[in-house]
């Protein structure tokens, strides 16, 4: 694993646009998995400033999203007023600010009236785009990758899934925030790439700050591998891994000393 430990939310946002950028550059047509949360705001807002300023070009990805709440709108044309679907989440923070092919995009539907035949469609879809190049990840409270909860077999594939009370009560206030939702009336479900869809990725890019994550995280990293801790799954990944943290988030890490040394014999060395 390539854990880089830097000191704010800012750098972290950077490095992650800037792994995700040289992808792009070397491979128009890559195929990236997103992540939504508050944690990748950052990440896309430099990628946006690099499509603007520096002509980054997004007219052939095709991105894969984790994850969707069920029964939210996702119709990309309407307006959002009260809808706090992911869709939107990703048009606002990304797509619309980037030359991104509509037909490029891929979101699980909330509104599929046959969830079992959508999840399979979702992933031989990943499968017939060549699988995912680089899947963009974050991490949830209680450790989850997408939507994950503890429990989740490391081997799960694209699902419907129940969130836990405190994914409901942590992901509460990006929906009270925006709309004048009630607690209730959150979609208790959701459709989530599984772990064992996520661990197929080639490369995997995790990017968690903040010191109230700071005890997941070194579950997750320096922890046993455990289906109640999912994203742990990440020690198990055969491709590129790499881990972006901020100080605060990297503070409970047992080994912090050696990743830096490590991340800074490979800057020294190119490697
Ligand atoms: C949600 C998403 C996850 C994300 C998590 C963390 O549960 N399904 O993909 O990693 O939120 O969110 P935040 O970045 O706001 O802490």
């Amino acid at each position: 694993m390539n854990i880089v430990i830097l000191e704010n939310y800012r750098q972290m946002s950077k490095y992650a646009a800037e792994i995700i950028a040289g992808y792009v550059k070397s491979k128009p047509d890559f195929v990236l998995g997103l992540a939504t949360g508050s944690t990748p705001i950052g990440t896309y807002q430099e990628l946006v400033r690099m499509h603007r300023e520096e002509g980054l070009d997004f007219s052939r990805v095709r991105t894969f999203n984790l994850d969707e709440y069920l029964g939210v709108g996702i119709d990309m044309e309407k307006t959002y007023d009260m809808d706090q679907s992911y869709a939107r989440f990703m048009h606002e923070e990304l797509f619309k600010h980037i030359n991104i092919k509509r037909e490029n995009i891929h979101i699980p539907d909330a509104q599929t009236k046959e969830p079992k035949k959508f999840c399979m469609w979702y992933e031989e879809e990943i499968k017939k785009a060549g699988g995912i190049d680089l899947q963009l990840l974050g991490l949830g409270g209680d450790g989850h990758w997408g939507f994950n909860e503890p429990g989740s077999s490391l081997g799960s594939r694209t699902r419907i899934v129940a969130l836990t009370k405190q994914t409901l009560d942590d992901n509460y206030k990006s929906f009270y925030k925006k709309a004048n939702i009630e607690r209730d009336q959150m979609p208790h479900f959701a459709i989530s790439m599984g772990v064992g869809t996520i661990l197929d990725a080639k490369n995997v890019l995790m990017i968690v700050n903040g010191y109230k994550k700071a005890d997941i995280v070194a579950k997750c990293l320096e922890g046993p591998i455990t289906s109640q801790v999912t994203a742990s799954a990440i020690q198990l990944h055969s491709g590129g891994i790499s881990v972006v943290l901020d100080a605060a988030a990297a503070s409970k890490l047992m080994h912090s000393d050696h990743y830096k040394h490590v991340a800074k014999m490979r800057f020294q060395y190119g490697i």
